[in-house]
Parts: structure tokens; C-alpha cells; sequence
């Protein structure tokens, strides 16, 4: 992640007026290998940061924009940027082939947000439709892809885009992704600032699911260690992890969820798969994946990303008391949410 950050700030200072005097061998990024990435649902709140942030990315080469509408403005607005990628903005469903045609790295935050009162779940009957028709096409033009699913509830819509692939007979377990990023840096932000350790320094693992109680931060496991929180904290900290998405959602009343620190947490996974993608070593993120360290068929881990996409679904590591609590009261609903998204696609 740190080196992402890195590489955005040398593609901005790149961009600079200031950059005609740094040494040339900063930008070495030529000689990465082109990668296609394309955003879908590329117009909405998620979605424009997301762009803005891949389009910083000196891994891209080749920047994809498509939504249902208003990706033609989004375009030309983020391929003003004066960076490698190359940005084409695809409107309708007609260009839906074009834009995935190619692709490596395929994010999906496409859909509807929550509004107050509402749960993930709540959205599934719109998302889902949308999920299962972007998945038809991504089987069809680039079947070979990482698929990063931001749409909610990503509990169900993975599973969606599992069932969708095997139908078309591309599935390819260790290509699929559901996005957890937003709940560990969210975990990390909080224990930086409870723990008062230096945030860039932070690391936690955030298992199970992406909605409410299935988020399981793992507090136990977070580095740099830390002896001052008491259990009421660990407590007030996983549960302000698990409502971080509410909270968002109650403070934008009514205008949406989390877009901004979405967006970012979209672009550090997205980085993560094109660098494993590129061949990059120990290339580790918590994502929600097909799985078997638990006797659900989809759980949120550790994952080493590699050439292939996930590698290695790493376990969980030693647990506290609380934590093993956690991650049984969370398996019901977990259950549940995977098996609704599975008899979606059955049925529809
Ligand atoms: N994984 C996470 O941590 C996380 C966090 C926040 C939000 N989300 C989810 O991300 C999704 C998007 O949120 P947002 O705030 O950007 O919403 P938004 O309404 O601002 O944007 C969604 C975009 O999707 C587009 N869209 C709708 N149907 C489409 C289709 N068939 N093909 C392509 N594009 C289509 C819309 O035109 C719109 O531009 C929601 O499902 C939300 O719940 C996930």
C-alpha cells in the first residue's frame, strides 16, 4: 500500500511543474507491462474517485470507464491527467464488450448505495440484476480477468458472479474478489487513533464477510502491538468497524455510503491485484474469496495475490476468546447472505 502511495505521489509530482528537474529514473514505469483495467459504474459516487486513482496508477496502461450513463464526461475530464494511462469512456450496454474487452482488472462498483435505514441486504434485488448482467458479459469478453466486486451486498454478490461464471463455464475460483479493503483500512484508521500508534505503520486483519457482524477485525493480530486497549475498547473498536458503513451513511443523510475512502480502498486492492498480476512478491490483502479455512464456501481473509490472482488463502491465525465468538456468531448470517446470492442466480 505504502508503495501505491509512493507511485501516486511520483505521478503527481510527474505531473508537476516542479518535475522537469527530477531524475528521469523516478519513471521508470515505462517498463511495467500494459495492463487493461476497467471501471464499471464508472459515473457514480464510488466510481469517479475510483477513476481519478487508477488513472494515477503507473500500473495502468489502458483505463476503461463504462457505465449507463454519463462515462463520455467522466472520460474526458480524467484523461486530461497527465499520466501513462490510456482512458476510453464506454456508454450503454452496446459498448459494454468494448470496454471489457482485454481487461485484466474488472471493479464493479455498480449498483445502488444505501440510504439511512436501509441494510445491505436491502439493496440485493436491484444490485443483484445488475451484478448478474455485468458478470454475463464479463464471461464473454474477458473471461481471463480479476474481477473486484464492490457492489453490496458483496456477501451475496460474489457469490452471484461465482454462479454467473460456472453457468458460462469460466469460472476461475482464484479470480474472483469481493472487496473487504474499506473495512481494514477503517479498522486501521480506528486502532491507529485509539491505540495512538502512527497510523502508516498500522496493520489488521478483518475476516468473515462485508456487512455488519460478519466484518471480524482481528484486533488480537494488529500490529503495532499494542498493551494500552482494554477489552471495552477492542470491543468499541470492532464494533465501530462493523457500523463504519453506517456511519457513513447516517452523516451523508440520505446523499449515499461511503464513496471517497471507497474509492481509495477500490484503488489499493485494484494496485495489489496488477502488482501480483505483474509478478510482484508477497502481495497480501484481506478479500472475500471461495474458500475452505472455514465450512462456508465464501470467507474474507488474507489472500497472497500472484500471477493468477489468489495464490494463497492464507488461514486465520490464532484468535482471541472474542474473536472465536465473533466468527460463530457470524457464520449464520454469512450463510445465508452466500446462499441468497447462489439461489438468485438459480432462479433468475
Ligand atoms: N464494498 C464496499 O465496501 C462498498 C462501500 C461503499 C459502497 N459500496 C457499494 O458500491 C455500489 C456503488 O455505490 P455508489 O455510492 O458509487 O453509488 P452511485 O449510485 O453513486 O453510483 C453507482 C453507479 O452505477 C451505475 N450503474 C447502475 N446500473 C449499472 C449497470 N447496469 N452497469 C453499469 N453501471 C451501472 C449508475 O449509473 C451509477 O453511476 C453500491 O452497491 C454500494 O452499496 C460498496
Amino acid at each position: 500500500m505504502g508503495a501505491f502511495l509512493r507511485s501516486v505521489e511520483t505521478a503527481l509530482r510527474r505531473g508537476g511543474a516542479a518535475s522537469s528537474h527530477l531524475p528521469r529514473r523516478f519513471f521508470s514505469v515505462e517498463s511495467s507491462p500494459e495492463r487493461k483495467v476497467a471501471v464499471l459504474g464508472a459515473a457514480g459516487g464510488i466510481g469517479q474517485p475510483l477513476a481519478l486513482l487508477m488513472k494515477l496508477n503507473p500500473l495502468v496502461s489502458s483505463l476503461a470507464l463504462y457505465d449507463i450513463a454519463g462515462t463520455p464526461g467522466v472520460a474526458a475530464d480524467v484523461s486530461h491527467i497527465n499520466t501513462r494511462a490510456q482512458v476510453a469512456g464506454f456508454m450503454g450496454e452496446e459498448q459494454l464488450g468494448k470496454a471489457l474487452e482485454g481487461s485484466d482488472v474488472v471493479i464493479i462498483p455498480a449498483g445502488v448505495p444505501r440510504k439511512p435505514g436501509m441494510t445491505r441486504d436491502d439493496l440485493f434485488n436491484i444490485n443483484a440484476g445488475i451484478v448478474k448482467s455485468l458478470c454475463t458479459a464479463i464471461a464473454k469478453y474477458c473471461p481471463n480477468a480479476l474481477v473486484n466486486m464492490i457492489s453490496n451486498p458483496v456477501n451475496s454478490t460474489v457469490p452471484i458472479a461465482a454462479e454467473v461464471f460456472k453457468k458460462a463455464g469460466t469460472y476461475d475460483e482464484k479470480k474472483l474478489f469481493g472487496v473487504t479493503t474499506l473495512d481494514v483500512v477503517r479498522a486501521k484508521t480506528f486502532y491507529a487513533g485509539k491505540a495512538k500508534v502512527p497510523v502508516e505503520e498500522v496493520d489488521v486483519p478483518v475476516v468473515g464477510g462485508h456487512a455488519g457482524i460478519t466484518i471480524l477485525p482481528l484486533f488480537s493480530q494488529a500490529t503495532p502491538v499494542s498493551n494500552a486497549l482494554t477489552d471495552e475498547d477492542i470491543k468499541a473498536l470492532t464494533k465501530r468497524t462493523q457500523d463504519g458503513g453506517t456511519e457513513v451513511v447516517e452523516a451523508k443523510a440520505g446523499k449515499g455510503s461511503a464513496t471517497l475512502s471507497m474509492a481509495y480502498a477500490g484503488a489499493i486492492f485494484a494496485d495489489a491485484c496488477l502488482k501480483g498480476l505483474n509478478g510482484a512478491p508477497d502481495i497480501v490483502e484481506c478479500s472475500f474469496v471461495q474458500s475452505s479455512i472455514t465450512e462456508l464456501p465464501f470467507f474474507a481473509s488474507k489472500v497472497r495475490l500472484g500471477k493468477n490472482g489468489a495464490e494463497e488463502v492464507l488461514g486465520l491465525g490464532s484468535l482471541s476468546d472474542y474473536e472465536k465468538q465473533g466468527l460463530e456468531s457470524l457464520k449464520p448470517e454469512l450463510k445465508s447472505s452466500i446462499e441468497k446470492g447462489i439461489k438468485f442466480v438459480q432462479e433468475n
